[in-house]
């Protein structure tokens, strides 16, 4: 009973910020969370944040339950119907797959596959003791699909991928609907896609962020582990030669002003100034820990973005007003070019994940404002 009212407190959190719609928020309001994190206490479950629940060898997190606000986003953009069939990648702790059962009802079909056995177990217990012995969890590498129970009418990726995997293509039912956190050269989106003609075309872009892909589909991404004490992560899209980045950091900084009004804080994470420097930008940067400085921040964890070559770092910093903080030789100019990016985002309307467009191909594609060619697809980015 006690665990009902914090259940309640969370989706009317849910509600009244908007992530939800009225019939995902009922699924929320119907599947008790804290019965897929029995390791957890129960009223952390109804707090709006990810739970991690398993770590590799160097601590980094493989499996989580992702925070309940981007989950609902997402179930909105898979506009799930009563009856139908969808597909899971990253069945983690189960509570989504048990949600998605909720919104295709007794009629409908869930499968979810995780790529790690033990997972896979978890999951099933969980549904097992939240009376869902109907969903299905297999063990499998969701790049591939599960063509054993296709076609789907809407195929769902709750871990980031890094291309569209031509499996899920092929198991998918005419007319139906992918939504997957995307890599953007480093910037992650939840897109929904549909597939007409020759190619997927977004119909909603929210920004997110979501641990990656494991498997022989993992992408290029780099994760640079600068201080596991401060937890200083420097991701860049791809190998690249980049200096000293924590001596940088220990040596003097120039800054120079961003020059720009105030921005709200989501402008600030990826699906912004981040994305725009993603879009724009081969040396681009992101910079995440222990960061007091850093322009958004919770719980003393901050996070920032920025250019980074061989010879210089330059990152946004908040103070009074935004500033482009460069370090090490080349620190000063890059605070400059960094300064000169925030201020033409600005200048084209402060576009934000929601204005973008995206267009995926798996043949020829044509030319758009930025195109990033992964494995199987040509990606045509442009804002609306
Ligand atoms: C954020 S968790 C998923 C959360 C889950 N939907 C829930 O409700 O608890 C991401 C999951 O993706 C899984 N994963 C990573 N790479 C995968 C792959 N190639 N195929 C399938 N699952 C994968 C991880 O093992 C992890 O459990």
């Amino acid at each position: 009973m006690e665990f009902d009212e914090h259940r309640e407190a969370m989706v009317a959190q849910l509600l009244e910020r908007g992530e939800v719609s009225g019939r995902v928020a009922e699924a929320f309001r119907l599947v008790p969370r804290h019965l897929f994190l029995p390791e957890f206490d129960p009223a952390a479950a109804y707090r709006d944040e990810p739970i991690v629940t398993k770590r590799d060898e160097e601590g980094r997190p493989i499996s989580s339950s992702s925070q309940p606000a981007i989950m609902g986003i997402m179930l909105d953009q898979l506009d799930v119907r009563p009856g139908a069939r969808v597909l899971e990648i990253g069945a983690g702790t189960g509570y989504n797959a048990a949600l998605l059962a909720h919104l295709t009802g007794p009629e409908g079909h869930v499968v979810s596959v995780d790529i790690d056995a033990d997972v896979v177990a978890a999951a099933r217990r969980h549904l097992d003791d939240a009376g869902y012995p109907e969903v299905v969890v297999a063990h499998a590498d969701g790049a591939a699909g599960f063509p054993e129970a296709a076609p789907y009418d809407r195929v769902i990726a709750t871990v980031g991928v890094w291309d569209l995997s031509p499996a899920w293509l092929a198991q998918l039912a005419p007319g139906g609907r992918l939504v997957v956190p995307l890599d953007l050269r480093g910037v992650q989106v939840s897109v929904a896609m549909e597939y007409a003609d020759d190619h997927w075309s977004s119909r909603s872009v929210e920004p997110c962020g979501f641990m990656r892909m494991r498997g022989p589909s993992a992408g290029p991404e780099v994760m640079l582990m600068l201080d596991g004490e401060a937890d200083l992560v420097l991701t860049l899209p791809e190998p690249r030669e980049v200096g000293d980045v924590l001596a940088m950091l220990d040596g003097p900084a120039a800054e120079v002003a961003a020059d720009v009004p105030p921005l709200p804080r989501l402008s600030l994470m990826g699906g912004g100034i981040g994305l725009w420097l993603a879009m724009h930008e081969p040396r681009w940067c992101a910079l995440t820990g222990r960061l007091g400085w850093a322009p958004v921040t919770t719980q003393g964890y901050g996070m920032t973005v920025g250019l980074v070559g061989p010879d210089g770092l330059a990152v946004l910093a908040a103070g009074t007003e935004l500033l482009a903080r460069g370090y090490g030789p080349g620190g000063a100019a890059l605070a400059a070019e960094l300064a000169a990016h925030v201020q033409a985002w600005d200048a084209a309307g402060r576009p934000e994940a929601c204005d973008l467009r995206i267009d995926a191909y798996p043949g020829p594609a044509p030319d758009g404002v930025a195109v990033i060619t992964k494995r199987h697809t040509r990606l045509v980015l442009s804002y609306d």
